[in-house]
This record gives structure tokens, sequence and C-alpha cells, in this order.
């Protein structure tokens, strides 16, 4: 089941962000964003337990996606696709999506291909070391 996280869900976004980012508590002040009205986050739950989870901010005409995350145990069951399908078909005007992913990212390069997604920049060294894709659809 998808749906928009509330606050008994942020402890365990907290845990799995921070997987994706070490700092990611530090940095990263979920209640402070979600009061913004702009900063959305959706979370995949499997009976009782929150096993992915998807943030975007939305302003005028575009959606930047911030993170997306699934457990490992639970990737590759089209979690991460039904996030995205949900917050595109949930998207009430026309919008162009953008996002930043790592150039050695497999699994995510694959994932964002699948969902239409074109490289329109690189970002040198955005990750550390690592280059960045901008990436961009829309929501048509
Ligand atoms: C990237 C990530 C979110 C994908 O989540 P997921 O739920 O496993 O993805 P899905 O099952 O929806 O995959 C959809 C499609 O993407 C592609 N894909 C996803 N993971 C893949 C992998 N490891 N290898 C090859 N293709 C992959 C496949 O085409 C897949 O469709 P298919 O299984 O029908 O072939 C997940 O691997 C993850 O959490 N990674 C760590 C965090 C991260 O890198 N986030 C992205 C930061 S930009």
């Amino acid at each position: 089941m998808i749906r928009e996280a509330i606050t008994s869900d942020l402890e365990k976004i907290y845990e799995m962000g921070t997987h994706l980012h070490a700092n990611y508590r530090e940095t990263t002040n979920l209640e402070k964003l979600l009061a913004t009205g702009y900063f959305k986050l959706l979370v995949y739950q499997e009976k009782e337990t929150i096993v992915g989870f998807l943030s975007y901010t939305e302003l005028e005409d575009t959606i930047d996606i911030v993170d997306i995350y699934v457990e490992e145990n639970y990737r590759r069951q089209h979690i991460a696709s039904y996030l995205l399908d949900y917050m595109i078909t949930n998207t009430k005007k026309t919008t162009k999506i953008l996002l930043d992913v790592a150039v050695d990212n497999e699994p995510a390069l694959k994932l964002y291909d699948k969902f239409g997604f074109n490289v329109i920049h690189t970002r040198q060294k955005y990750y550390e070391q690592t280059d960045a894709y901008v990436m961009e659809r829309s929501t048509k």
C-alpha cells in the first residue's frame, strides 16, 4: 500500500535515509520539510512495515525527486515503480520531473530509463568524486 507519510513513520524513514546518505539524520529535518507544504513524502507499506519511500518537492511546474529508496530484501518487486507511478498519477497539473542520479548507479539508471527519463545535463563530481546525471521527463 502506498500512502503519504505520517509522523510515526519518520523514524523508519530516517533509518532508511541513512543507507542513502550516511549523514541523512543530521542534514534532513523531515518534520520541518513536511511543514513547508511543498515537500512530499510517500511510503510503501507491506503489512505493518514500511519498506520504501519516495520524497520530492512540487513547486510551480516542477517536481524534483529528492530521494527514492527500497529496502534491499524488497528490491526488484516494482515497489519503486509503484511509488513513481503514484506520484505521477496524483500530480494535478502537467509538470516536468527532474532528478539527480550518480552516473554509476545502474539499478536507478535502469529504473529511470524504464520510466522514460532523459539525461539533460551532467554535474561534475556532484557526489564527492562521482558525476551525476540530471534527468527529466514530463508527467504526461
Ligand atoms: C533504485 C531502487 C530505488 C529501485 O527500486 P526497486 O523497487 O528495486 O525497483 P523496481 O523493482 O521498481 O524496478 C523497476 C525496473 O528498474 C530496473 N531495475 C531496478 N533495479 C535493477 C537492478 N538491480 N538491475 C537491473 N535493473 C534494475 C528494471 O528494469 C526493473 O524492472 P523489471 O524488474 O521488471 O526488469 C533500489 O534499487 C534502491 O533503493 N537502491 C538504493 C537507493 C538508490 O540508489 N536510490 C536512487 C537514488 S537516485
